[in-house]
């Protein structure tokens, strides 16, 4: 179990309740077509919508989690009574093809008009088999597969009850002491776009109303992750040239995508919170993207606006339906008020319906209509944590880790002899990282197992050696949903002397640290990201031992872990990789896999330097590398080179890039340049490489960034293997967002770079004219 598990031990009792008691009455609901055909979508709905009163209505708006407080303060109550009167129009928080089916069936055969209900959840990063956290799965750049990774989550989630899952979260963030940065892909709009699109497909498939695919509802609309100060729920300001060029791709290549639905953000956008927002839930959404599905909200985000200042419940759930919400997750606002706003002329009917209207949609196209049962086949529990599925989480999690350092101590031998210590070495209750709602950390494989059955005849000395954190207030934070950082009885010394006996016993130190699940997430924001201070203490005492050590880190955010790059030999960052963690952490150690994973988001040297990201502008006093330099934009006491730059990522091998070639020094706006490096796999392992293309553009009407990721390839070489590695380059890639807003190229020149991280300096030069 984890985070939410009291919800779901709650529901559970709820729905075993005589009135949830099975109804065999045969179900009749209106036919509708499988594959979607709009006017008869529209011919069906709009019968029904004649049959629904204005109360049925306001119900279809309704969203409601019938359990213990979740992500807010309020919790739904009634449930049961609410379904029966036609007061609930979907319910998120609860598993079970059973469970689910006797649900929906208190709609189906209590309700006056039989509305099937649409049931939600939290599948984050998978569903019972996780996945790595979602910066962990952008690690791995690879696309298809991180579409994989949402069609095995929609198979288990519909095999499950499910037919709406919340995912994906596409919220750009460059400020790591947000916790939340975890669940996004990082800080570039291009691949958080390309993601956003995979995710989509992969979820939704061809055909919504498949019994194995989900709805997907693309989150936070927007702008989340920009948080101010990195403080969760904060306000976010920012210009709309930086909106457009930087935040909002995501969420409208989602959109272009054909995502189902849209969840609204807790921030605030140009003053007006989102959840409020009529620019940019009307205009921008479904005037200039033709966003055609329906909108949530994010959990009680309505009634908070009571407290962003913006009036009474009536009045913030009056601007949020004209604003065009059409789903109220939790909070009842729309419930509650709305037919008293439309008497007094505050709403009109027209919203009411059109809101309704998106509602009954999506639940038509899901095919819910034809079968209320869809998903709740029990004999498809089978699909559930399958073999097929664990086997697919290892291999995510392989490709999602990066390789930070590497003093030729990895990979590991099979033999000889490891002290394996740390907060995380054998350790289950963290292996599944955040929102990670229906995986149970039992079934998960810890580091120690890992390495157990990955290379049965090493000699492990174990030894936790240190708690993820000495501090038992900040551990109470922490442990909000379980124990995730467990105090250990034994004094701090003993426990590290345990672990430097270990090492002095072995070839090598193998450190397993990092934070524990929910130190990132929501509600995770820290303005402190280094290792904690019992860590570091141990850390200290093995370096002592004049042993190799090898930190495998464990985090759902960039840390500031400069001081343990000095001091350690290799850093593996695994992120939190799932319920196969340690399978696949042995897999990378012992060179079964070699890593392939590339940072998506800049690890800064200090607290000092964020907001940090690699396609920053160039200002008009620039850094000079080496700097400090007086009168430049810098800092006195620090360079502001990041740790490790986006894009970086080591391998086993080593990798060589020929110069860039480009086909020609000129192009038009209709034609196009190919751009051409060798890649050379020099080393001594079969390996994969993120190849990297940036550009940047000399001169425009506005400033524009040093670099910007314009594509990538993930390449296999063989050793000693060279391949010719094209880009084609066309205007798409050279536009940007001008002060009117348009996206345009300009005529001028640009430069072309193609290397193996965004601080690449392998790089030609030609003229758009
Ligand atoms: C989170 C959302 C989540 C929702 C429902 C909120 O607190 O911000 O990401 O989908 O809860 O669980």
């Amino acid at each position: 179990m984890n985070r939410k598990s009291g919800l779901l031990l709650l529901a559970a009792a709820t729905l075993a309740s005589p009135t949830f008691a099975q109804n065999k009455a045969k179900v009749k609901v209106a036919k509708s077509t499988v594959i979607v055909n709009k006017s008869q979508m529209d011919v069906f709905i709009d019968n029904l919508m004649k049959k629904m009163t204005l109360e049925e209505k306001i119900g279809q708006l309704n969203l409601v989690t019938p359990g213990g407080a979740v992500t807010g303060s309020v919790v739904s109550s009634d449930v049961d009574n609410k379904i029966k009167r036609g007061e609930v129009g979907g319910l998120f928080g609860i598993t079970g093809a059973a469970k689910i089916r006797k649900a929906q069936e208190i709609a189906v055969n209590n309700s006056r008009l039989k509305i099937p209900l649409i049931f939600g959840l939290d599948v984050i990063h998978g569903h019972r088999t996780i996945f790595p956290i979602p910066l962990g799965l952008s690690c791995s750049w690879d696309i298809p597969m991180i579409q994989q990774s949402a069609q095995v989550a929609a198979k288990e989630a519909t095999a499950d009850g499910l037919a709406w899952v919340f995912s994906p979260m596409v919220d750009i963030s460059r400020d790591p002491r947000w916790g939340r940065i975890s669940e996004g892909s990082g800080e570039d709009p291009y691949l958080g776009s390309e993601i956003a699109k995979a995710m989509i497909k992969g979820y939704q498939g061809d055909d919504l109303s498949k019994n194995n695919t989900v709805m997907a509802c693309v989150k936070h609309f927007a702008l989340y992750g920009a948080a101010e100060a990195g403080r969760d729920y904060n306000s976010t300001d920012m210009s709309r040239i930086q909106m457009f060029q930087n935040f909002l791709p995501p969420y409208k290549a989602a959109v272009d995508a054909g995502v189902g639905s849209v969840m609204t953000s807790f921030n605030e956008v140009d003053g007006v919170p989102a959840t409020a927002n009529k620019w940019l839930m009307t205009d921008l959404l479904r005037k200039q993207w033709g966003f055609k599905g329906m909108v949530v909200t994010d959990y009680t985000a309505i009634n908070e606006m009571i407290d962003h200042g913006l009036g009474d419940l009536q009045q913030v759930s009056a601007e949020s339906l004209k604003a065009g919400v059409d789903m109220d997750m939790v909070g009842e606002g729309f419930l509650t008020t709305l037919q008293k706003s439309l008497k007094e002329g505050k709403v009109t009917v027209q919203q009411i319906e059109n809101a309704c209207r998106n509602i009954l949609e999506a639940k038509y196209k899901l095919g819910l209509f034809d079968d209320p049962y869809r998903y709740c086949d029990e004999k498809r529990a089978g699909d559930i944590f399958t073999a097929e599925n664990r086997a697919a989480a290892r291999d995510y999690a392989t490709r999602s880790a990066v390789l930070l350092k590497n003093d030729n101590v990895l990979p590991l031998k099979k033999s000889g002899s490891i002290a394996l210590v740390g907060p995380l070495a054998n350790n289950h209750n963290n292996m599944l990282g955040t929102w990670s709602v229906s995986g149970d950390f039992v079934n998960t494989v810890s580091v120690l197992q890992g390495i157990q059955n990955v290379a049965g005849n090493v000699k492990i000395n174990y030894a936790k050696g240190a708690n993820i954190s000495d501090d038992p207030e900040f551990a109470k934070k922490v442990n909000a949903f379980m124990t995730e950082i467990e105090i250990d009885k034994r004094p701090a010394q003993e426990m590290i002397d345990e672990a430097v006996a270990a090492a002095q016993k072995s070839d090598v130190v193998v450190a397993v640290l990092g934070e524990s699940a929910n130190m990132s997430g929501e509600a995770s924001s820290m303005s402190n990201i280094d290792l904690q201070p019992s860590q570091k203490r141990l850390l200290d005492a093995l370096k002592k031992t004049g042993k190799p050590i090898v930190i495998v880190l464990m985090n759902g955010r960039p840390m500031t872990i400069a001081e343990e790059h000095q001091k350690t030999n290799a850093i593996l960052d695994v992120w939190f990789s799932g319920t196969e963690a340690g399978n696949a952490v042995a897999d990378l150690l012992f060179g079964d896999k070699i890593p392939s994973g590339k940072l998506t988001a800049t690890f800064p040297m200090n607290v000092g330097q964020i907001p940090i990201y690699y396609n920053h502008k160039n200002t008009g006093r620039p850094y000079v590398k080496g700097g400090p330099t007086k009168f430049k934009s810098n800092y006195l006491d620090i360079s502001n080179d990041p740790l490790y730059e986006f894009g970086y990522g080591l391998s086993y091998t080593t990798f060589k890039y020929s110069p860039v070639t480009l086909s020609a020094k000129n192009m038009t706006k209709t034609g196009s340049i190919k751009a051409s490096v060798t890649l050379s796999n020099t080393g001594n392992y079969d390996a994969e490489e993120v190849v990297q293309l940036y550009i940047r553009d000399m001169a425009g009407s506005v400033a524009r960034p040093v670099k910007e990721l314009k594509g990538f390839q993930k390449v296999f070489l063989k050793k000693g293997e060279s391949k010719e590695i094209s880009f084609t380059i066309t205007e798409e890639q050279l536009k940007f967002f001008n002060t009117e807003l348009k996206y345009v190229s300009e005529p001028g020149a640009f430069k072309v770079f193609i290397g193996t991280s965004s601080a690449t300096t392998n790089e030609a030069d030609f003229v758009l004219n």
